[in-house]
């Protein structure tokens, strides 16, 4: 278990197009379980072995939705008492994963990402895809994916190919983005 450093845009290793997973052995497994100790610690809802410098086809995608089987946690805040319901892990991993058949369709979501730290912009990408991938044993899955699950693996697919998220915004606002970016790391 070991948190890893994410690399940050404008690193140029985020640019790399990832290669294929061929050896499913135990550096592979270590690899997703820093990936994921990554992932919570920073804490986001995906991440691409290249976002921790590594250049295989590897995501690991938590959405960590509400558990609503769990008792509800009083919380008070700004001076309000409410309930809410604590978030459940459903840690899943896609070695070598390919979209099959993106819908016509979009979605739009506001997307933000681990590289690019305080910038949220929307994004527009097919609603629904069909998801092919391999597991850590290399047995294949496929699965109908939509909504923020859609959205998520076509966001760390793009990782894969080297593309991040601000590449879909107009050039005006992904350098306004990057300024951003370049403007807070100097005051950090
Ligand atoms: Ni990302």
């Amino acid at each position: 278990m070991a948190i890893r450093e994410i690399l940050e845009a404008p690193d140029p290793r985020l640019k790399t197009v990832s290669t294929p997973v061929e050896k499913f052995d135990d550096e592979l497994k270590t690899l997703v379980e820093d990936m994921f100790d990554t992932m919570y610690d920073a804490p986001g809802i995906g991440l691409a072995a290249i976002q921790v410098g590594v250049p295989l086809r590897v995501l690991v995608i938590d959405l960590q939705p509400e558990d609503t089987d769990a008792e509800p946690e009083e919380c008070d805040h700004g001076g309000h008492h409410h309930h809410h319901y604590p978030t459940k892990k459903e840690p899943r991993i896609f070695v070598n994963p390919e979209i099959l058949d993106p819908s016509e369709e979009l979605s739009t979501y506001q997307e933000g990402c681990l590289s690019v730290p305080d910038i949220y912009a929307d994004v527009d990408r097919p609603a629904t895809c069909r998801v092919r991938w391999q597991d850590l044993d290399g047995t294949v899955h496929e699965e109908d994916m939509e909504g923020l699950l859609a959205t998520c693996i076509q966001h760390e697919m793009d990782h894969l190919e080297g593309i991040l998220f601000i590449d879909h915004l107009s050039r005006l606002k992904r350098n306004m983005a990057l300024k951003k970016l370049e403007k807070a790391r100097k005051a950090a």
